[in-house]
C-alpha cells in the first residue's frame, strides 16, 4: 500500500533522511521506532509533501507519490496526524473535525467518529484548549479519519499520556486497522508498538536498519533496545 524506498531528505546543508526504505502493506500496521532526532518526524513530512525529497521513491497503491504537494498527497488518501497533535484550541470539537472535512465523510462521517470516540461525543461542544491530553489525541486522529484515508500517518500518539490512556489509544489503532486503514506509526512508546504493529523498524541516522514481524522482535528485544533504543 505504502512503499518507501532510498528516501533522502535534506534540511539545508543538513542530510538527515539517508536512504529510507519501508514497506507498509494494504490493512496493516507499521511501526517506526528510534532514538531522538533519527528522522521519524522527517519521514513523516516527507511522505506527506510537507518537507521536499532530495530523492527516492514513494509509491501508494503502486503509483509515485514522490515530491507531491500536501494537498494532492491528502487527496490521493493519506492522512497525517503530526507529533504534538496540533488541533485548534479556540475550536470546538465538532469544528475541529469539520475543516477537514474535504466533502463529506463516507466511511467516517461524524457520527461514526462518536461512536469510536465516545469521549469526543460528550465533548462535542468544548474547545480544542478545554480537552485533557488524551481526548485532544483522539480528536486529532478523529479529525484525520473524516478524510476517509487509506492510509494513516501517527506521529508519537502515545506522547505524555498516562497508560490508560495508552492502552484505549491503542484500542482506537487496531479498531481503525479493522476498519481497513492502514497505518504507519511513530512512536518511542515500544510496547505500544509491539502491541499493535504487524511488523516493527528500527530507524538510526535517517535509515531503517531493523525490521522484523512482533514475535522475532519481542525474541530480541533486549537487545535492539540497547543497540538501537538507548541513549
Ligand atoms: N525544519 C528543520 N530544519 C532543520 N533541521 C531540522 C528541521 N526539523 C528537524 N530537523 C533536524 O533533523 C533531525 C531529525 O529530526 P526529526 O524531527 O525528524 O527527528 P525525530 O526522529 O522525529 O525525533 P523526535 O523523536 O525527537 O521526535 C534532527 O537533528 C532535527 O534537529
Ligand atoms: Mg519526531
Amino acid at each position: 500500500m505504502l512503499r518507501i524506498a532510498g528516501l533522502n531528505t535534506h534540511y539545508g546543508a543538513s542530510h538527515v533522511l539517508q536512504g529510507v526504505d519501508l514497506e507498509v502493506p494494504e490493512g496493516s500496521i507499521g511501526a517506526v521506532l528510534g532514538r531522538n532526532g533519527v528522522g521519524k518526524s522527517t519521514m513523516m513530512k516527507t511522505v506527506m509533501g510537507l518537507v521536499r525529497p532530495s530523492g527516492g521513491e514513494v509509491e501508494l497503491e503502486g503509483h509515485n507519490i514522490f515530491g507531491w504537494a500536501p494537498h494532492r498527497v491528502a487527496r490521493a488518501g493519506v492522512a497525517y496526524v503530526p507529533e504534538g497533535r496540533l488541533i485548534f484550541p479556540d475550536l470546538t470539537v465538532v469544528e475541529n473535525i469539520k475543516v477537514a472535512e474535504r466533502k463529506p465523510a463516507k466511511d467516517w462521517p461524524v457520527d461514526r467518529l462518536f461512536e469510536v470516540f465516545p469521549s469526543l461525543r460528550e465533548r462535542q461542544g468544548n474547545r480544542g484548549s478545554q480537552l485533557s491530553g488524551g481526548e485532544q489525541q483522539m480528536l486529532a486522529i478523529a479529525r484525520a479519519l473524516v478524510s476517509d484515508p487509506k492510509v494513516m500517518l501517527l506521529d508519537e500518539p502515545s506522547q505524555g499520556l498516562a497508560p490508560l490512556v495508552v492502552r484505549e489509544l491503542a484500542n482506537v489503532i487496531r479498531r481503525m486497522r479493522q476498519e481497513g486503514v492502514t497505518i504507519l506509526l511513530v512512536e518511542q512508546n515500544m510496547k505500544l508498538a509491539e502491541a499493535v504493529a504487524n511488523r516493527l523498524h528500527v530507524m538510526v541516522k535517517g535509515k531503517v536498519v531493523y525490521s522484523a514481524d512482533p514475535e522475532r522482535f519481542r525474541d530480541e528485544e533486549a537487545e535492539i533496545r540497547s543497540r538501537y533504543l538507548t541513549v
